[in-house]
């Protein structure tokens, strides 16, 4: 049985004050990690206050992005071993609107999947197609191949702790969530995926959350599906109230 995981990112929103009252209501009412992983993907700025903020409490900090490389002249950048010696227990990698807008590709997303565990950090991998693309039925296809490019490397006990997040770019921020038939049937596809590249057994202990226009509302029936584990949320996650329903609902 595989331990649910919602993270909530809050991509570039909120400041450090919104952050610091987001985390006090809700880093004692988490439910505990023994149940399910709550995390909080928060804008770099934050990461520092919110881990010693949320020391000794269920809530995970993670960060939205990061380099591969430890150190250099990349100017605006953040290392992986800064992320590590904050406490940052968590990495997001490859979410779309950093390969749709920052040049993000799947080599960068498997350099960085590598940086990652070699600092300690579980990657969240994200994937997903465009409508243009679900409508030219390539999505399994790319899904794939993502996945793929993304593992490529790593060892069995790497990938069994990487967390794939499934989220298509057409219901990202606009409302439109896939249906739970159409979420899982990819999901079914990612693992299978995994089990063909990597192993059975990491296809089976390998996590994977839905993204898209989750809320409280569809997360239940999201999280019923054989090969959902959890659920990665933007909008939805920004509120307090709403973070611990979804929380709460995958416990
Ligand atoms: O990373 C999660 C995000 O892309 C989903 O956003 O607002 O559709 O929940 P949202």
């Amino acid at each position: 049985m595989r331990k649910p995981i919602i993270a909530g990112n809050w991509k570039m929103n909120k400041l450090l004050s919104d952050a610091k009252g987001f985390v006090a209501d809700v880093k004692n009412n988490v439910p505990s990690s023994d149940s399910v992983d709550a995390i909080i993907c928060a804008p770099y700025p934050f990461l520092y206050e919110l881990v010693k903020e949320t020391e000794g409490t269920d809530l995970k900090v993670a960060a939205q992005n990061m380099h591969y490389e430890e150190s250099g002249a990349y100017t605006g950048e953040v290392s992986p071993a800064v992320l590590k010696d904050l406490g940052v227990t968590h990495v997001v990698l490859g979410h779309s609107e950093r390969r749709e807008m920052f040049n993000e590709t799947d080599e960068t997303v498997n350099k960085k999947a590598h940086a990652a565990f070699n600092y300690g950090l579980l990657p969240i991998v994200c994937v997903g197609e465009t409508l243009e693309q679900r409508e030219a039925n390539q999505t399994m296809d790319l899904v794939a191949a993502q996945v793929k490019k993304a593992l490529d490397g790593l060892t069995e006990a790497q990938v069994k702790e990487t967390v794939i997040a499934y989220e298509p770019i057409w219901a990202i921020g606009t409302g439109k969530t896939a249906t739970s038939e159409q979420a899982n049937e990819v999901c079914t596809h990612v693992r299978k995926t995994v089990a063909e590249a990597v192993s059975a057994d990491a296809a089976d202990a390998v996590r994977i959350q839905y993204g898209g226009s989750v809320k409280p509302a569809n997360i239940d029936e999201l999280l019923q599906q054989s090969d959902i584990d959890g659920a990665l949320v933007g909008g939805a996650s920004l509120e307090a109230d709403s973070f611990l329903k979804l929380v709460e609902a995958g416990k």
